[in-house]
Protein backbone atom coordinates (compact mmCIF):
# COMPACT_ATOMS: atom_id res chain seq x y z
CA UNK A 1 0.00 0.00 0.00
CA UNK A 2 2.76 2.34 -1.01
CA UNK A 3 3.37 4.99 1.56
CA UNK A 4 2.90 3.35 5.08
CA UNK A 5 5.10 0.09 6.12
CA UNK A 6 2.86 -2.39 7.35
CA UNK A 7 4.07 -4.19 10.98
CA UNK A 8 5.66 -7.39 10.44
CA UNK A 9 3.17 -10.30 12.05
CA UNK A 10 5.61 -12.66 12.45
CA UNK A 11 3.83 -15.48 10.70
CA UNK A 12 5.27 -19.39 11.35
CA UNK A 13 4.36 -20.13 7.59
CA UNK A 14 6.55 -16.65 5.94
CA UNK A 15 9.67 -17.98 5.77
CA UNK A 16 10.29 -20.53 2.61
CA UNK A 17 9.79 -23.66 4.52
CA UNK A 18 7.36 -22.49 6.94
CA UNK A 19 4.37 -24.32 8.27
CA UNK A 20 1.36 -23.03 9.61
CA UNK A 21 0.95 -22.95 13.43
CA UNK A 22 -1.68 -25.07 14.02
CA UNK A 23 -2.40 -23.42 17.15
CA UNK A 24 -3.03 -20.13 15.87
CA UNK A 25 -4.96 -21.13 13.18
CA UNK A 26 -7.55 -22.72 15.58
CA UNK A 27 -7.82 -19.77 17.16
CA UNK A 28 -8.09 -17.74 14.65
CA UNK A 29 -10.84 -19.88 13.60
CA UNK A 30 -12.44 -19.30 17.01
CA UNK A 31 -11.84 -15.89 16.14
CA UNK A 32 -13.52 -16.48 12.47
CA UNK A 33 -16.40 -17.92 13.69
CA UNK A 34 -17.44 -16.03 16.66
CA UNK A 35 -16.44 -12.45 15.07
CA UNK A 36 -15.85 -12.08 11.35
CA UNK A 37 -18.68 -14.29 10.54
CA UNK A 38 -21.13 -12.28 11.60
CA UNK A 39 -20.38 -10.27 8.72
CA UNK A 40 -17.74 -11.92 6.59
CA UNK A 41 -18.58 -15.00 4.38
CA UNK A 42 -15.52 -17.70 3.86
CA UNK A 43 -17.81 -19.78 0.63
CA UNK A 44 -14.65 -21.62 -0.28
CA UNK A 45 -14.33 -23.90 2.77
CA UNK A 46 -16.32 -26.60 4.15
CA UNK A 47 -16.53 -26.99 7.82
CA UNK A 48 -14.90 -30.43 7.42
CA UNK A 49 -11.99 -28.42 6.57
CA UNK A 50 -11.65 -27.22 9.63
CA UNK A 51 -10.58 -31.27 10.61
CA UNK A 52 -6.82 -30.38 8.51
CA UNK A 53 -5.87 -27.93 10.92
CA UNK A 54 -6.42 -30.75 13.67
CA UNK A 55 -9.92 -29.84 14.87
CA UNK A 56 -11.26 -33.02 15.53
CA UNK A 57 -14.53 -34.18 13.77
CA UNK A 58 -16.72 -34.19 16.81
CA UNK A 59 -15.86 -30.81 17.19
CA UNK A 60 -16.32 -29.80 13.69
CA UNK A 61 -19.47 -31.69 13.33
CA UNK A 62 -20.84 -29.28 16.33
CA UNK A 63 -19.61 -26.44 14.93
CA UNK A 64 -21.75 -27.30 12.03
CA UNK A 65 -24.80 -27.97 13.46
CA UNK A 66 -24.59 -24.33 15.53
CA UNK A 67 -25.52 -22.88 12.15
CA UNK A 68 -28.81 -23.24 10.15
CA UNK A 69 -28.76 -23.62 6.49
CA UNK A 70 -31.29 -24.37 3.32
CA UNK A 71 -32.47 -27.52 3.15
CA UNK A 72 -33.34 -28.80 -0.38
CA UNK A 73 -36.76 -28.25 -1.48
CA UNK A 74 -39.35 -30.29 0.08
CA UNK A 75 -41.95 -32.21 -1.86
CA UNK A 76 -44.18 -28.63 -1.88
CA UNK A 77 -41.48 -26.79 -3.21
CA UNK A 78 -40.43 -25.16 -0.02
CA UNK A 79 -36.89 -24.24 1.36
CA UNK A 80 -36.61 -24.82 5.16
CA UNK A 81 -33.87 -24.91 7.69
CA UNK A 82 -31.98 -27.76 8.65
CA UNK A 83 -28.72 -27.59 10.43
CA UNK A 84 -25.36 -27.56 9.07
CA UNK A 85 -23.64 -30.62 8.50
CA UNK A 86 -19.64 -30.80 7.83
CA UNK A 87 -19.95 -31.32 3.88
CA UNK A 88 -22.10 -27.83 4.12
CA UNK A 89 -20.09 -24.62 2.78
CA UNK A 90 -19.18 -22.09 5.34
CA UNK A 91 -23.05 -20.05 6.03
CA UNK A 92 -23.10 -16.63 4.53
CA UNK A 93 -24.21 -14.03 6.96
CA UNK A 94 -26.35 -12.88 4.32
CA UNK A 95 -28.49 -13.96 1.62
CA UNK A 96 -27.60 -11.64 -0.57
CA UNK A 97 -25.10 -8.51 -1.62
CA UNK A 98 -28.02 -6.06 -0.92
CA UNK A 99 -28.55 -7.12 2.31
CA UNK A 100 -25.07 -7.15 3.27
CA UNK A 101 -24.65 -3.67 2.06
CA UNK A 102 -28.09 -2.65 4.04
CA UNK A 103 -26.61 -3.86 7.36
CA UNK A 104 -23.27 -2.22 6.95
CA UNK A 105 -23.90 1.41 5.92
CA UNK A 106 -23.84 0.69 2.19
CA UNK A 107 -20.25 -0.88 2.51
CA UNK A 108 -19.86 -4.32 1.22
CA UNK A 109 -17.70 -7.00 3.10
CA UNK A 110 -15.89 -9.37 0.83
CA UNK A 111 -15.66 -12.68 1.47
CA UNK A 112 -12.29 -13.59 2.82
CA UNK A 113 -11.64 -17.09 1.30
CA UNK A 114 -8.76 -15.59 -0.91
CA UNK A 115 -8.67 -12.03 0.83
CA UNK A 116 -4.87 -12.62 1.86
CA UNK A 117 -4.00 -13.77 -1.89
CA UNK A 118 -6.11 -10.58 -3.18
CA UNK A 119 -4.31 -8.15 -0.99
CA UNK A 120 -0.86 -6.87 -1.22
CA UNK A 121 1.22 -7.38 2.20
CA UNK A 122 -1.33 -10.45 2.42
CA UNK A 123 -1.21 -12.10 6.04
CA UNK A 124 0.67 -8.91 7.16
CA UNK A 125 -2.26 -6.37 5.44
CA UNK A 126 -5.53 -8.47 7.45
CA UNK A 127 -3.45 -8.23 10.92
CA UNK A 128 -2.82 -4.77 10.62
CA UNK A 129 -5.80 -3.76 9.50
CA UNK A 130 -7.65 -5.16 12.20
CA UNK A 131 -5.42 -3.46 14.67
CA UNK A 132 -5.15 -0.19 12.48
CA UNK A 133 -7.83 1.96 13.62
CA UNK A 134 -6.96 5.10 15.39
CA UNK A 135 -8.00 8.72 15.84
CA UNK A 136 -8.35 10.59 12.37
CA UNK A 137 -5.57 13.69 11.87
CA UNK A 138 -7.36 16.91 12.73
CA UNK A 139 -7.75 17.64 8.99
CA UNK A 140 -9.48 14.52 8.12
CA UNK A 141 -13.52 13.87 8.40
CA UNK A 142 -14.93 10.81 8.76
CA UNK A 143 -18.22 10.95 7.52
CA UNK A 144 -20.91 8.70 9.97
CA UNK A 145 -20.74 5.20 10.11
CA UNK A 146 -16.99 5.36 8.62
CA UNK A 147 -14.17 4.49 10.67
CA UNK A 148 -10.24 5.90 10.23
CA UNK A 149 -7.65 3.40 9.93
CA UNK A 150 -4.13 4.03 9.41
CA UNK A 151 -3.74 0.62 7.17
CA UNK A 152 -6.36 0.69 4.98
CA UNK A 153 -5.59 2.13 1.31
CA UNK A 154 -7.64 5.53 1.40
CA UNK A 155 -7.85 5.30 5.62
CA UNK A 156 -12.06 5.52 5.50
CA UNK A 157 -13.32 2.00 5.96
CA UNK A 158 -16.96 1.18 6.58
CA UNK A 159 -15.80 -1.78 8.56
CA UNK A 160 -16.16 -0.70 12.59
CA UNK A 161 -12.87 -1.94 14.31
CA UNK A 162 -14.14 -5.79 15.06
CA UNK A 163 -11.62 -6.89 18.06
CA UNK A 164 -11.29 -5.70 21.29
CA UNK A 165 -9.39 -7.01 24.44
CA UNK A 166 -11.12 -9.67 25.57
CA UNK A 167 -13.91 -10.24 24.24
CA UNK A 168 -13.66 -13.62 23.70
CA UNK A 169 -11.83 -16.62 25.61
CA UNK A 170 -9.64 -19.20 23.53
CA UNK A 171 -10.32 -22.63 24.05
CA UNK A 172 -6.42 -23.31 24.78
CA UNK A 173 -6.33 -20.77 27.37
CA UNK A 174 -4.23 -18.04 25.31
CA UNK A 175 -5.12 -14.51 26.44
CA UNK A 176 -7.26 -12.60 23.70
CA UNK A 177 -6.12 -9.35 23.04
CA UNK A 178 -6.54 -7.67 19.94
CA UNK A 179 -3.30 -8.21 18.50
CA UNK A 180 -3.75 -12.10 19.29
CA UNK A 181 -6.83 -12.64 17.95
CA UNK A 182 -6.02 -10.01 14.79
CA UNK A 183 -2.69 -12.08 14.47
CA UNK A 184 -4.54 -15.77 14.80
CA UNK A 185 -7.41 -15.11 12.21
CA UNK A 186 -5.04 -13.51 10.17
CA UNK A 187 -3.03 -17.15 10.23
CA UNK A 188 -6.42 -18.63 9.82
CA UNK A 189 -7.38 -17.02 6.73
CA UNK A 190 -3.94 -17.63 5.04
CA UNK A 191 -4.64 -21.29 5.92
CA UNK A 192 -7.79 -20.75 4.31
CA UNK A 193 -6.43 -19.05 1.35
CA UNK A 194 -3.74 -21.46 0.65
CA UNK A 195 -4.49 -25.32 2.26
CA UNK A 196 -1.99 -26.62 0.35
CA UNK A 197 0.74 -24.48 1.02
CA UNK A 198 2.71 -27.29 3.47
CA UNK A 199 2.35 -30.12 0.58
CA UNK A 200 3.80 -27.59 -1.79
CA UNK A 201 6.61 -26.22 0.60
CA UNK A 202 7.41 -29.92 1.02
CA UNK A 203 7.58 -31.18 -2.34
CA UNK A 204 9.63 -28.06 -3.13
CA UNK A 205 12.33 -29.39 -0.86
CA UNK A 206 12.14 -33.17 -1.66
CA UNK A 207 12.90 -31.95 -5.38
CA UNK A 208 16.23 -29.64 -4.37
CA UNK A 209 17.30 -32.55 -1.87
CA UNK A 210 16.95 -35.17 -5.61
CA UNK A 211 18.66 -31.82 -7.36
CA UNK A 212 21.92 -32.06 -4.65
CA UNK A 213 21.72 -35.72 -5.13
CA UNK A 214 21.67 -36.01 -8.61
CA UNK A 215 24.54 -32.88 -9.21
CA UNK A 216 26.62 -34.98 -6.76
CA UNK A 217 26.06 -38.49 -9.21
CA UNK A 218 26.61 -36.42 -12.22
CA UNK A 219 30.11 -34.79 -10.90
CA UNK A 220 30.90 -38.29 -9.74
CA UNK A 221 30.55 -40.04 -13.47
CA UNK A 222 32.00 -37.43 -14.81
CA UNK A 223 35.16 -37.57 -12.86
CA UNK A 224 34.79 -41.47 -13.54
CA UNK A 225 34.82 -40.77 -17.34
CA UNK A 226 37.54 -38.74 -17.84
CA UNK A 227 39.40 -39.69 -15.00
CA UNK A 228 42.13 -41.54 -17.76
CA UNK A 229 42.66 -38.14 -19.71
CA UNK A 230 44.71 -36.60 -16.44
C1 LIG B 1 -13.80 -5.25 4.98
C2 LIG B 1 -11.53 -8.64 7.61
C3 LIG B 1 -15.07 -8.45 10.92
C4 LIG B 1 -17.59 -5.50 8.03
C5 LIG B 1 -12.87 -6.17 5.44
C6 LIG B 1 -11.63 -6.49 4.76
C7 LIG B 1 -11.00 -7.43 5.51
C8 LIG B 1 -11.83 -7.71 6.65
C9 LIG B 1 -9.67 -8.09 5.21
C10 LIG B 1 -11.18 -5.92 3.41
C11 LIG B 1 -10.38 -4.66 3.55
C12 LIG B 1 -9.89 -4.23 2.19
O1 LIG B 1 -10.73 -4.08 1.27
O2 LIG B 1 -8.67 -4.08 1.99
C13 LIG B 1 -12.31 -8.88 8.73
C14 LIG B 1 -11.95 -9.84 9.77
C15 LIG B 1 -12.91 -9.74 10.72
C16 LIG B 1 -13.91 -8.78 10.25
C17 LIG B 1 -10.73 -10.73 9.74
C18 LIG B 1 -12.98 -10.44 12.06
C19 LIG B 1 -11.92 -10.37 12.91
C20 LIG B 1 -16.06 -7.66 10.42
C21 LIG B 1 -17.34 -7.42 11.06
C22 LIG B 1 -18.05 -6.58 10.25
C23 LIG B 1 -17.22 -6.30 9.09
C24 LIG B 1 -17.78 -8.05 12.38
C25 LIG B 1 -19.44 -6.02 10.43
C26 LIG B 1 -19.85 -5.54 11.63
C27 LIG B 1 -16.78 -5.17 6.96
C28 LIG B 1 -17.16 -4.25 5.91
C29 LIG B 1 -16.06 -4.17 5.03
C30 LIG B 1 -15.04 -5.06 5.57
C31 LIG B 1 -18.49 -3.52 5.78
C32 LIG B 1 -15.95 -3.31 3.77
C33 LIG B 1 -15.28 -2.02 4.17
C34 LIG B 1 -15.12 -1.01 3.07
O3 LIG B 1 -14.92 -1.42 1.91
O4 LIG B 1 -15.21 0.21 3.38
N1 LIG B 1 -12.96 -6.91 6.58
N2 LIG B 1 -13.49 -8.28 9.06
N3 LIG B 1 -16.04 -6.96 9.24
N4 LIG B 1 -15.52 -5.63 6.73
FE1 LIG B 1 -14.49 -6.91 7.90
Amino acid sequence: HGEIELPSGHFSFESPIGTFDRAAAQRGAQVYLQVCSNCHSLHQLSYRNLTQIGLPMSMVEGIAASVQVDAAPNDAGVVEQRPGRVSDRFRAPFANENAARNANGGALPPDLSVMVKAREGGADYVHALLIGYEDPPADVHVPEGMHYNKYFPGHLIGMPPPLNDDQLQFADGTKATADQMAHDVATFLAWAAEPNLEVRRALGIKVVIFLVILAGLAYAVKRKVWADLH
